[in-house]
């Protein structure tokens, strides 16, 4: 097992990192004895999952229930987050108790903003099965609902107790969710560590990387960590996250979501993002290349899909916060290194 500190001001705690790690987590999970814990899992992890949790939380001496939400992002809405609020009520949450949220990062976020607000505040722990969610969305406590006009527009910085992460819970993650997950492996490659992308880069395929990915997850969660160390409220430095995000949110918007995966929208974008570097003279020439070939190696999808530049040009607009025509843009100086750079709305779009 690997432990990953997370010092944050608004919190400081441990994630735990292993193999089989639910079937043996009494002793991770000590601070809820005694304590009521209510298990929020989806409809895929429930019956995967949730009573080897319960078991775990019941030995470490818990009095735990499983409350299950429908599976998919619809599930971040204000009505499911009120229907856990009746929950937690029924559960009789109070503010010492806890809420363990097992699942992707739709069950980690409507959790958690659940957690951060009801009763203004009630403990939090984090068990995420997706590759997602165990190298980014756990990390770092931003929670959050949808609104109907758009993403993650209701939420809160509230970070958990504990993270627990059982890498085993992945073997039963379909290939293109695990897709979507390598694309932000690859990112923090991209963005922090040229010796993580070299060691994806040797790897050479999946099932290579496999043998080690634990360590791998372990790794992007103290990159993580130190992002939110350095940026606890995304107000800097974290920005550089967004690697990718830029031509990846407008095609995950354009192409209607659930057609593109957050992680499948952010491998098309880090090409595109190094394509224009390289453009404007600040990304080492060769640095899409090189991207590309590891993308492809992983069968990760490289170019967006054929849409109208229009749609993706509005899409752009919706997402950017364009401040007198400027937009700023995550690149890469080159691998292992990000930086930010500014330019002209109109400019960028002509790039589309
Ligand atoms: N809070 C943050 O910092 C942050 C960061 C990135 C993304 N997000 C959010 O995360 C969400 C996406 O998360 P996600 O990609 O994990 O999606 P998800 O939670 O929808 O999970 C993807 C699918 O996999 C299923 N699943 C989960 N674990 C499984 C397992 N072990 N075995 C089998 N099936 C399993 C889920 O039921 C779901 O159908 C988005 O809402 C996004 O906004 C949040």
């Amino acid at each position: 097992m690997q432990t990953v500190r997370v010092e944050a001001q608004n919190g400081s705690y441990d994630i735990l990192i292993g193999r089989g790690l639910l079937a043996q987590a009494e002793q991770a999970l000590s601070m809820c004895a005694g304590r009521r814990a209510l298990v929020v899992a989806d409809t895929n992890t429930a019956p995967l999952y949730g009573q080897a949790m319960l078991r775990a939380l019941g030995l470490a001496g818990a009095r735990a229930s499983l409350y299950t939400v429908p599976a998919g992002e619809e599930s971040k809405s204000l009505a499911q987050l009120a229907a856990l609020y009746d929950a937690f009520l029924d559960a009789g949450l109070s503010r010492r108790d806890f809420v363990v949220a097992l699942g992707g990062g739709v069950v980690g976020d409507l959790a958690g903003y659940a957690a951060a607000s009801f009763l203004r505040g009630v403990r939090l722990i984090q068990v995420p099965t997706t590759l997602l969610s165990q190298v980014d969305s756990s990390v770092g406590g931003k929670t959050a609902v949808n609104l109907p006009r758009g993403k993650n527009l209701v939420g809160a910085f509230y970070q958990p107790e504990r993270v627990l992460i059982d890498v085993d819970t992945l073997d039963t993650l379909d290939a293109r969710q695990v897709g979507a997950g390598l694309g932000e492996v690859i990112k923090y490659g991209c963005i922090a560590d040229e010796a993580l992308f070299a060691r994806i880069e040797q790897a050479g395929g999946r099932a290579a990387l496999w043998a080690h990915i634990d360590g791998v997850i372990a790794r992007c969660c103290a990159l993580k960590a130190d992002y939110v160390r350095r940026d606890p409220l995304d107000k800097g430095v974290r920005a550089q996250l967004n690697f990718g995000h830029t031509l990846g949110h407008a095609v995950e918007n354009a192409a209607g979501y659930g057609q593109v995966l957050h992680g499948e929208g952010v491998c098309m974008g880090m090409v595109a993002a190094a394509r224009w570097g390289e453009g404007w003279g600040v990304t080492e020439p060769g640095t899409a290349a090189r991207i590309e070939r590891v993308l492809r190696a992983y069968g990760l999808p490289t170019q967006a899909p054929n849409l109208p530049r229009e749609a993706l040009a509005r899409a752009m607009r919706l997402d950017k916060k364009a401040s007198g025509g400027r937009v700023q843009v995550v690149v890469l100086e080159r691998i292992g290194r990000a930086a930010t750079h500014e330019v002209d709305q109109a400019a960028l779009e002509a790039l589309l």
